[in-house]
């Protein structure tokens, strides 16, 4: 389409549409006119990048400029709404945009019904996150679901409607407004690829209506889908073969890339796109700060392509953004794309999503304390983990969901590993079977078409220590924590926000009681979803507990980080260690030079003299880790799978 019909038109509407859009709020705006030039102000300023991405999406329909007003519509009555406290948050906002930054910042994630049974118990612990030092707080998916399993919440019947197990909408607000208060910024979900085969518009399709049947992507036939199937993966090739659900209802094929309760969103319908921005504007009023965007690779489909990543999946996330920037312009969006690293860093982007998990890293420091060697993560570091300055990495080592090898083959290769068998090492290796092995984790969807595997379990299990504690040998015991540490360390200092799944701190084993509940037990991650038992809690508290050594040294981790000014979250450069088994970095901000190196193996290993010259740029070092001093003047020494946070002590 031209870019001059493209202004032309958009200059038009926005003349046409801002009347009428403050003839609708006449009241409001009497009352608030000032706010309301502020939405005129970044109206002006965001309309026509917008009308130009949905003129590219949507600019084929006949009721586009019908859409286009609705939802400038939906926008403006929703900024009219916001909250006066989160009106002030947007403009505190405005004035610090890098605050998400700050070496201040700790994430944690939880599931409010397995932490705390609901939400009132959630506020009683809002001292214990502070005491942890979190600024930053995840709540797994807490909307009203579908009984039984219901995907770990994933699968949303209503967004506007807290499963009533948890709470309610008005606890949630009371929530996100009780935790900003403590500097505690709330993260929620927006599960926008699919909703639950029980969300009204599901129902509505499956009761016949043709609107709604729109919503999704619905087939009268096999046709149709198994052309798209000869291009897809199975995500879930356990559940079903394939990615649709046959209907016995409607009598059709619905597409689902998940569980076949959770309905695919049809995307190119501007309807459906219209419908999820005002849940997204909703979600954003009750006081979320960050909505992390789940399973934003697959919200696109296009026959013959592997229906990930496409570009107009970037295109719908950069409508979202602009809408939220109108109406809610503290919003960040956090995306969720476990694929492909080169593929997960085109999200990240102020255009897009200002933060993104860092499944590349998480997966490499899992190989790499596998391997004992450091080579891979170390190329793919160097070159696949640049993003724009004004985004940032969420790293994180377990999460709800499972460990994919998400590596990039070539990089494997050109360091003489054959991806393929590397993969089925790793899986080996985290699934116990490989010998020697200190790892517990189980496998999660077995493909045996191709072999894929991905694994399950929690940090402490996968790093050895419930292994070491059966075999009741504190050697063992010992070099198991040392893994959590090592591991838990580089995420507070290799650049990025650092998340924390809950229950890592205390070092929690597996839980492998899920296998006999029905709902659960086709589900092998529900292997790492505890329960937080704070009963037996109290006893880990008592000193020399092992759980209590875990959570101490975290905890004065997390202290350390927020002291040290060159761990804002900056420029990260990867060192040549020249021993295989240390991986090292450099952090350089505000004045400030940190020398990071790691000991992935467990045997003591050392580091040239002159490289410790070269990089830490002085011959007198303090590591912050020890307190102890260090010497350029001989090979550094770094006990087994240790880390050392360096500085000179020269300037
Ligand atoms: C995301 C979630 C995962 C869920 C899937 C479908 O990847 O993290 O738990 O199964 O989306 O919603
Ligand atoms: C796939 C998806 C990811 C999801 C995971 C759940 O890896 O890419 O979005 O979290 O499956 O297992």
């Amino acid at each position: 389409m031209a870019s001059e019909w493209t202004e032309r038109h958009a200059e038009r509407s926005l003349k046409r549409i801002v009347p009428r859009l403050r003839k609708n709020l006449k009241t409001e705006i009497s009352g608030a006119p000032e706010e309301w030039n502020q939405f005129e102000i970044r109206l002006h300023r965001e309309f026509h990048g917008l009308f130009q991405i949905l003129v590219e999406l949507y600019g084929g329909h006949y009721d586009f400029f019908y859409h286009l007003e609705a939802l400038l519509a939906a926008a403006a009555e929703s900024w009219m709404e916001r909250s006066k406290d989160l009106k002030a948050l947007d403009a505190a906002r405005e004035a610090r945009p890098d605050w998400f930054h700050s070496q201040e910042m700790v994430g944690g994630v939880l599931y409010v019904d397995l932490f705390s049974d609901n939400l009132a118990g959630l506020s009683d612990h809002i001292d214990y996150f502070k005491e942890l030092g979190l600024t930053y707080l995840h709540l797994m998916p807490i909307f009203a679901v579908p009984h039984g399993n219901s995907d770990g919440g994933y699968a949303v019947s209503d967004y506007r409607a807290v499963n009533p197990q948890i709470g309610t909408m008005e606890q949630l607000a009371e929530v996100a407004t009780r935790l900003r208060r403590e500097g505690i910024s709330l993260v929620l979900d927006f599960v926008f690829n699919h909703t639950s085969d029980e969300h009204a518009w599901a129902r509505a399709a499956v009761a016949g209506d043709p609107e709604y049947q729109e919503y999704y992507h619905i087939f009268p036939d096999r046709t149709l889908p198994e052309q798209y199937e000869q291009h897809l993966r199975d995500i879930f090739p356990t559940i079903r073969k394939g990615s649709f659900t046959w209907h016995e209802g409607m009598r059709k094929w619905v597409w689902t890339t998940f569980n076949s309760f959770q309905w695919d969103l049809n995307y190119a319908n501007p309807a459906v796109f219209r419908a999820m921005v005002e849940e997204m504007l909703f979600l954003a009023n009750t006081g979320v700060e960050v909505l992390r965007l789940d399973a934003v690779a697959f919200i696109w489909k296009r026959l013959g392509t592997d229906c990930e990543n496409l570009p107009e999946a970037h295109k719908i996330i950069r409508a979202f953004n602009s809408v939220a920037r109108l109406a809610a312009p503290s919003l960040l969006f956090k995306s969720e794309a476990i694929v492909h690293p080169d593929e997960v860093i085109r999200y990240i982007d102020a255009r897009e999503c200002r933060l993104s998990y860092n499944p590349m890293l998480m997966a490499l420091l899992w190989e790499a304390l596998a391997t004992r060697r450091c080579g891979l993560l170390e190329l793919a570091m160097h070159n696949r983990s640049r993003i724009p300055d004004d985004c940032a990495w969420v790293n994180y080592l377990r999460c709800h969901d499972d460990i994919g090898w998400t590596f990039d083959d070539s990089d494997a290769r050109s360091l003489g590993i054959d991806p393929t068998a590397h993969r089925r090492f790793l899986n080996e290796f985290y699934t116990g079977q490989f010998p020697g092995s200190f790892a517990r984790g189980l496998p999660f969807q077995f493909n045996p078409a191709n072999g894929d595997l991905r694994i399950s379990g929690t940090l402490a299990s996968l790093a050895g220590l419930e292994q070491a504690v059966q075999a009741e040998d504190p050697v063992l015991i010992d070099m198991a924590v040392r893994r959590i540490i090592l591991l838990r360390s580089i995420v507070m200092s290799i650049g990025g926000i650092p998340l924390i799944y809950l229950g890592e701190e205390w070092g929690l084993l597996n839980d492998y009681s899920f296998a006999s509940d029905e709902t659960k037990a086709g589900d092998s991650r529900w292997v790492h979803r505890l329960k937080t038992r704070w009963a037996e809690m109290a006893s880990w508290k008592t000193p020399q507990t092992l759980e209590r050594r875990i959570y101490d040294e975290i905890a004065r981790l997390i202290r350390l980080r927020k002291q040290l000014k060159a761990l804002y979250n900056g420029g990260m450069e990867v060192i040549s260690t020249q021993n295989p088994h240390l991986l090292g970095y450099v952090r350089q901000k505000n004045g400030q030079r940190l020398l990071v190196i790691n000991n992935f193996s467990e045997h003591p290993q050392t580091m040239g003299e002159n490289r410790l010259r070269l990089y830490g740029l002085g011959y007198r070092f303090i590591d912050h880790i020890t307190g102890k001093e260090r010497s350029a003047r001989e090979p550094l020494q770094v006990d087994p799978y240790q880390f050392l946070w360096l500085e000179n002590q020269a300037s």
